[in-house]
């Protein structure tokens, strides 16, 4: 193929960005692929909002449907958010043929594993690296450059909003609610921000890595869930005084008895790696029989740095496209028994 169409689902902070470096990178990603990536349909609540976009207004639509059943569009990129629309949306893509690539943790943390297999029952792929951490790739790091180990548990700050608060809180002596505002104006608040404060996000994207980390399914029901409320008024302080920072945290382990993950806010011994971890950012640092520890860091959300893990993946389905292959499997080959950790 000498030009490859997307269809894009979304034109808010992820799906800007996307365009974005589609456009800026144009001609890297022709070298890349042999092949020009075209942006052939846009789906929008309004198409009336002003863009900072130089798409071509003819591309815009509201009309999921109209996108769907395009058959000209060769992958289908959901940037819309929500789950059950966005479910919807990627059944019909797959069901249609077409590569998907999503940054939905929502969606890939509650129905990811029946994605995976329907996309390998159509002979598709589903990409989303995007759905856990931003703009670091831990999700190809889990499939491919650790699948020789065998891995014994996870720990990481997987929200950015919350990690963004945290920081601001005690390094600027922010209020939570300024914080909270000002994480939502950089675009890394979920539409809900509950969700992120509340860590339901981060207990998403622990489900998501558990899963691919332990080859099995896990769920969101089977995780501890503690949220920012259960800090204290006090605890930050306490913790600077002790030399401890307060993170929160998710935590996944597997020993003789089971799997066990957990999303909390903890107090972090300042020589801790993942102490130091601030603003936005994001890291998971996995400990592997062969490799020891490893650490994988970097920004955990934004426009562009997640944009730049939605295009990566939009690459690897535009070379399966070309190759006429997929690649992807269903992360459920084993079933391992999950325990849900008690609450303290
Ligand atoms: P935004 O709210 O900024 O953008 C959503 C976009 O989708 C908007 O363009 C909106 O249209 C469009 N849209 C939403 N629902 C509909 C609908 N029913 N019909 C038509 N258009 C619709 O979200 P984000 O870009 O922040 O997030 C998108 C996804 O990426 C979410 O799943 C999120 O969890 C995930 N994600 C976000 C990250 C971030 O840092 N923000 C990081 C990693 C993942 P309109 O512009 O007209 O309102
Ligand atoms: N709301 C999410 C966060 C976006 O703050 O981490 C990235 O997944």
């Amino acid at each position: 193929k000498n030009e490859i169409s997307i269809g894009l689902l979304g034109l808010g902070t992820v799906g800007s960005g996307v365009a974005k470096i589609i456009q800026q990178h144009q001609q890297d990603l022709h070298h890349k692929l042999g092949a020009q990536v075209l942006i052939g349909k846009v789906l929008v609540r309004d198409t009336n909002k002003d863009r900072l976009s130089s798409l071509d207004p003819s591309v815009f639509t509201t009309d999921i449907e109209e996108i769907l059943n395009d058959s000209s569009l060769d992958i289908i990129v959901e940037v819309m958010g929500g789950i059950d629309g966005a479910k919807l949306a990627i059944e019909k893509a797959l069901r249609a043929g077409k590569q998907v690539v999503t940054a939905n943790k929502d969606v890939m943390a509650e129905y990811g594993h029946d994605l995976l297999k329907l996309a390998d029952a159509e002979k598709c792929d589903l990409f989303y690296e995007a759905s856990v951490a931003g703009g670091v790739p831990i999700i190809r790091t889990l499939e491919d450059g650790l699948a020789s180990d065998r891995i014994s548990s996870l720990m990481g700050i997987v929200n950015g909003t919350t990690n963004f608060i945290l920081t601001k809180m005690k390094k600027e002596n922010m209020s939570y609610d300024d914080a909270l505002a000002e994480a939502t104006e950089l675009g890394y608040a979920e539409a809900d921000p509950s969700a992120d404060v509340d860590g339901i996000d981060a207990a998403r994207k622990m489900v998501i890595l558990s899963s691919l980390a332990f080859s099995t399914e896990v769920h969101l029901d089977d995780v501890l869930v503690r949220g920012m409320k259960e800090i204290r008024d006090g605890d930050l302080e306490l913790a600077t005084k002790f030399g401890y920072t307060m993170k929160m945290v998710g935590s996944s382990t597997k020993d003789e008895d089971g799997i066990e993950v957990s999303v909390e806010p903890i107090f972090l011994a300042n020589s801790h790696p993942l102490a130091s971890v601030n603003n936005e950012f994001n890291a998971v640092y996995i400990y592997g029989d062969a490799v020891g520890e490893t650490m994988l860091y970097g920004p955990g959300a934004g426009s562009l740095p997640t944009a730049t893990s939605v295009v990566s993946d939009i690459i690897a389905a535009c070379r399966n496209l070309q190759l006429g292959v997929n690649g992807k499997r269903a992360h459920s080959a084993q079933h391992e028994r999950v325990i849900k950790p008690e609450t303290k």
